[in-house]
Order: structure tokens, then sequence, then C-alpha cells
């Protein structure tokens, strides 16, 4: 394990006040989000679409890693180059999502695992050749009746250690993220409870399976109550349970966190984020940024819709949304940066 690579890689992902950006929706998942705005569900889209991405001038300036799909690894822009060289000239670290997807846990109703393990190593080496420096594995933890079981939380964090440790030997940072989702009824405590447990297995895993702390980056939800809940947190009360949660679960050494959006609205993300950046600077021992996806995308992509008059003001959408991130990770992120 080359760990001064590592450790280079890591820092350099969370350096400054930039952040990641999540750009690698499974084809399935990408084709769900262009059905929804009407866009066609093709390749040539989908190429457009992360084309689009990654050419919006300036983004180098907040974004410090954009995570890819196997697809767009591949792809090349209209005049020819590779997505992942624009992504590169820009200054930003290439990484690339390396999980299959959540499949149903046999046994467990409602609960999933993560797979894609297996030819992993060889993936990781040649996915390296193309220039991807760090990886990203999701796990999903759902909240229910009954659920999450043990049995799902440890077979996702053994699966996560299993990915994190295969990436180290690659020279390749891993992204270890575990996900409890927003969907449920639940309130504030019991994401914090949940989050709280799925953290310590995870650490747990990582621990025996020897992965170096300062060579990774964790990605956590943040502690927010389900979406169905009647009562909602405020912004502060999200801000202050996150990071609570967050100093109970995760060792110090760990080299950075960035958060998923997993839902919030793109002004939303970048207000809790602020918010614990302004009450608790003080108090985090780690990098803390945002490795948003959707609260980055899905107002660029509302806007694009397919059309490429509209490619513009939609990469101008979605450098307001970073330029924004980037101020919630110093804390300076107010209300009026959203409005003209
Ligand atoms: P969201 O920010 O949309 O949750 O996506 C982040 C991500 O990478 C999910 O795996």
């Amino acid at each position: 394990m080359d760990k001064q690579l590592l450790i280079y890689t890591a820092n350099a992902l969370v350096a400054g006040s930039k952040g990641l950006l999540a750009m690698d929706e499974s084809t399935g998942t990408c084709n769900k989000r262009f059905a929804a705005l009407g866009i066609l569900q093709t390749e040539e889209y989908r190429r457009d679409w992360r084309e689009l991405i990654a050419t919006t001038p300036g983004l180098g300036k907040y974004i410090s890693g954009a995570i890819l799909y196997d697809e767009t690894i591949h792809q090349k822009k209209k005049d020819g180059t590779l997505i992942v060289n624009a992504i590169i000239n820009d200054g930003i670290i290439p990484g690339i999502k390396v999980d299959i997807g959540a499949k149903a846990m046999a046994g467990f109703p409602g609960e999933k695992i993560t797979e894609g393990l297996d030819g992993l190593r060889e993936r990781l080496n040649e996915y390296y050749k193309m220039g991807a420096r760090f990886a990203k594995w999701r796990a999903v933890i759902a909240i229910g009746n009954g659920i999450p079981t043990r049995a799902c939380i440890e077979a996702n964090a053994n699966a996560l250690a299993r990915y994190a440790s295969l990436c180290q030997e690659a020279g390749m940072v891993p992204v270890v993220e575990p996900e409890v989702l927003m969907d449920g009824d639940h309130d504030l405590k019991r994401c914090f409870d949940i989050t709280e447990h799925v953290l310590l297995t995870v650490f747990d895993q990582l621990y025996r399976q020897k992965v170096l702390l300062e060579g990774m980056l964790l990605k956590p939800n943040m502690v927010i109550p389900g979406l169905q809940c009647f009562e909602q947190a405020s912004v502060d009360e999200v801000a202050e349970a996150t990071i609570q949660c967050l100093l109970q679960s995760v060792p110090a050494a760990v080299g950075g966190i960035a958060f998923l959006s997993g839902g919030q609205s793109g002004k939303m993300a970048s207000a809790h984020l602020n918010a614990m950046h302004v009450w608790h600077a003080t108090k985090i021992p780690w990098p803390l940024t945002f490795s948003f996806g959707r609260a980055i995308q899905q107002p660029a992509m509302s806007i694009w819709r397919g059309a490429e008059s509209n490619r513009h003001e939609a990469q101008q959408a979605l450098y307001h949304r970073v330029k924004c991130d980037d101020a919630a990770r110093r804390g300076e992120y107010t209300a009026a940066m959203e409005q003209g």
C-alpha cells in the first residue's frame, strides 16, 4: 500500500473549501431522473448531460474531485476527446463508482446489500490506468418497521471495508458511503441512533481490515428526520445532531468527511453544511465538505431538459450550486446568495 499517495490524494480531495461532485448515477438511476423531466433516456443524452457538467466553465474552482460512472469514464465528448480529460484539465481529480448496486438481501425483506466485490481488484487496476485516483461504494440502510437489522448493517459494513482495502491496495482513495435513507416517518433521534450504530459498525470493520483511515474519506448522510415525519427539524438542529453523531462515531484520523445530499434540495444541503461550519467549526477534527449529487445537479438538469439551447443556463445553475456549497464549507453561505 502506497500510504503517501493515498494521504496525498485524500488531502487534495478535501483541500481548501472545495468539495466533490457526484455524477456517477447508474444508467437506471440517470434514466429515471431523465424520464421525470421528459429527457430521452439514451446513451447519447447521458453523454451530453455528463459533457455539459464536465465542461462547466470554472468548475475546478470549487470542485476537487468528480465521481464518474463506468459508462462516463469511457465516453467521449462531441469533439472526440474523453470526458475524463476535460475533468483532469480543469484540475479536478477523477473518481469512479465501483459498486454494482444495492440488491435485495436474501432473507431480509425491505433491506439491501451492495454487490460488486467479485473482480474488483482487476477493475480498480483498469480504472487507475484510466486516471481515476479515488473510488466510491454506496451501502444503503433503510429505516422502517423492524429495520435496519444487525445482519444488514454488518453485511454492508463488511463489504465496505473489503472494498476500501482493495482500493488502497490499488493506490485509490476509498470513499466509504453508508447511506441511511431519508424515506420514512422516523424522527431525528431515530436517524441519529441508526446512523451512529451504522458508523460504529463500519469503523469496526475498517479497523479489522486494516484500512488506513488517513487515506480514506467517509461519505455519510446528514442526521435528518424522515421525509414523512410530522416533526421536521430546523437547520441548526440538523447541524447539531449531525456533528454530535459524527463526533461519537468517526475517528479523528479519518482523512475527511464529505456528505451526500440524499434528496435534500440544493439550498437545504448548502444551509445544513453551512450551519455545521458556523456553529461547530472549533469542534470538528476532520475536513468537512460536500459530495452532493442531486443537490448540485438537479436545478441544472431541470433547466437543461435535453435541449442544447439551454446548455449555457444549465451550466450557470450548476456553477451557482457549487459556489454556494464552497461558501457553505467556509460558513459564509447566506440566503442572499440565492437571489439574482
Ligand atoms: P446524492 O447527493 O444525490 O444523495 O448523491 C450522492 C451520491 O453519490 C449517492 O451515492
